[in-house]
């Protein structure tokens, strides 16, 4: 059985990139965005869907039975986040809620990446890793954590 992966957020900055390394490591690659754009390669199945729709998540997921989720898809601004601190919250934290609601539902669990951040963590001028001082001071920071 060949390997998949779903990314979330595929339309965005990291997602081509990401799309494109799955691919020449043999994956079926699909993904899922609001709006499918130019810089989506060809060979990427494409599921238009908002991630506060849970029963579209949930209908994406199914339908695709992915070995491998990556979520991608955030509001990935810190200054966005302070101009709609609630929307970031909604969209990072229930959106990954949906992703992980609907993907324990699958009869072969897949595994689930999520993408952090070095705003989770309190500043520092040593290199910062996962066991560093979380003291996330922005509502970006904070949904990340809170992910
Ligand atoms: N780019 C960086 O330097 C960086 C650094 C640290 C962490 N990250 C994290 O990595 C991930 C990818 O970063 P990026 O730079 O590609 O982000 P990006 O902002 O370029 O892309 C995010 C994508 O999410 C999609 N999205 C937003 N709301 C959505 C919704 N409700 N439903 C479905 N899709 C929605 C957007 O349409 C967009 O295509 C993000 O989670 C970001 O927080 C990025």
């Amino acid at each position: 059985m060949s390997k998949s992966v779903l990314i979330f957020g595929i339309s965005g900055f990291a997602g081509r990139y990401l799309a494109e390394e799955f691919h020449e490591w043999g994956y079926e690659v699909s993904g899922s965005d609001l709006l499918r754009n130019a810089y989506t390669p060809d060979y990427v199945r494409f599921f238009q869907g908002d991630l506060l729709d849970g029963e579209r998540v949930r209908n994406i997921i199914g339908s695709i039975n992915p070995s491998y989720i990556v979520n991608l898809a955030a509001i990935s601004s810190v200054g966005a986040s302070w101009e709609i601190p609630a929307e970031t919250l909604n969209i990072n934290v229930t959106g990954t809620i949906n992703i992980l609601e609907a993907a324990r539902m699958q009869a072969e669990l897949p595994k689930v990446l999520l993408i952090g951040s070095s705003e989770e963590y309190a500043a520092s001028d040593k290199p910062l890793n996962e066991q560093s001082e979380l003291n996330a001071n922005n509502p970006y920071g904070i949904s990340k954590v809170t992910q």
